[in-house]
């Protein structure tokens, strides 16, 4: 068959992946914008994940993203890897190009910029040191994104420090680590926030880390976004700071696979935020 009357197939790997909102986002803009294709999520397991992507785009895939615990082996599969991809040393979106060949990308930390520059248009992440809370996976997306932006210096807290001290081996000097027991020191003067742990989410304990020496001109961001509104946010919201939730990021990393792959900029809206909400 070929590939002009092939219906556009595209869908999310990760094991669970019953919860992800992936299909739900997707599946919106290729209605809404009236485009024949499909987006659907497949549990797939580790065993299987080299044969699953090398049959894809046979089948009529033009790409997936990928998440846990699939990120970091996809790009031993792929034929090019983003910079950006390389850099944080995972992959969410492959895309299948018609030469055959596997291109893989990372769009979280774009998702993270934008939902912040979207959202908090004073934010001027140049202006003074940023604060991430949390060494994981998703730490690095944040870490590579504001170090291409410019901050000036980027501050780290993780419960276990050794985890925070390999991300400043990798992104180099302008990353400081601060003790786990200490991390409310390193929100003084911070322009940027973030929590990138998992606390604060639904049947997990809340952040606890003391919000005093926070600026109310700091502009404050929790990855988690179930629920929408954190501890975490509601108490800097106290202290006056502009509160980013962490649903924009979801929809924001999605917008350029959806490009790449159905040939068209989504929007991101208060009409999509409302159905991912629903
Ligand atoms: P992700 O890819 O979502 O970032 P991860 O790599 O498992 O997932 O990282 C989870 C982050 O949440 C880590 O920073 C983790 O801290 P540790 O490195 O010490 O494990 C943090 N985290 C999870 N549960 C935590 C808890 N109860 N207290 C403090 N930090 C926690």
């Amino acid at each position: 068959m070929s590939d002009d009357t092939r219906i556009p197939l595209a869908g999310v790997i990760g094991s669970p992946i019953a919860h992800s909102k992936s299909p739900r986002l997707h599946g919106y803009w290729l209605e809404r914008y009236g485009l024949s294709g499909f987006y659907i999520p497949m549990d797939i397991a580790q065993s299987d994940l080299e044969d699953a992507i090398r049959a894809m785009p046979k089948l009529g895939f033009v790409g997936i993203n990928v998440t846990v615990p699939h990120k970091e082996s996809v790009l031993n599969l792929a034929d090019l890897v983003t910079d950006r991809a390389a850099l944080i040393g995972a992959a969410n979106t492959l895309i299948f190009r018609k030469d055959g060949k596997i291109h893989a990308d990372n769009t979280d930390g774009y998702g993270f910029i934008e939902n912040l520059r979207q959202t908090a248009s004073a934010w001027q992440p140049k202006s003074g040191p940023a604060a991430v809370i949390g060494a994981g996976g998703a730490a690095r997306a944040v870490i590579a994104s504001l170090l291409e932006t410019g901050v000036p210096e980027l501050r780290i807290s993780n419960r276990t420090r050794t985890r925070a001290e390999a991300l400043r081996s990798e992104f180099g000097a302008k990353v400081v680590v601060y003790d786990w027991v200490q991390a409310g020191n390193m929100l003084e003067d911070a322009v940027t926030v973030v929590n990138t742990t998992s606390l604060g989410m639904v049947g997990k304990p809340n952040l606890r880390v003391p919000l005093d020496g926070l600026s109310p001109k700091a502009v404050v961001s929790d990855l988690v976004y179930t629920p929408l509104q954190t501890s975490f946010l509601q108490r800097a919201a106290e202290f006056g700071c502009t509160t980013v939730d962490g649903l924009g990021m979801l929809l924001h990393q999605a917008a350029p696979a959806f490009e790449r792959w159905f040939g068209i900029r989504p929007e991101v809206d208060d009409g999509l935020r409302q159905v991912m909400l629903a």
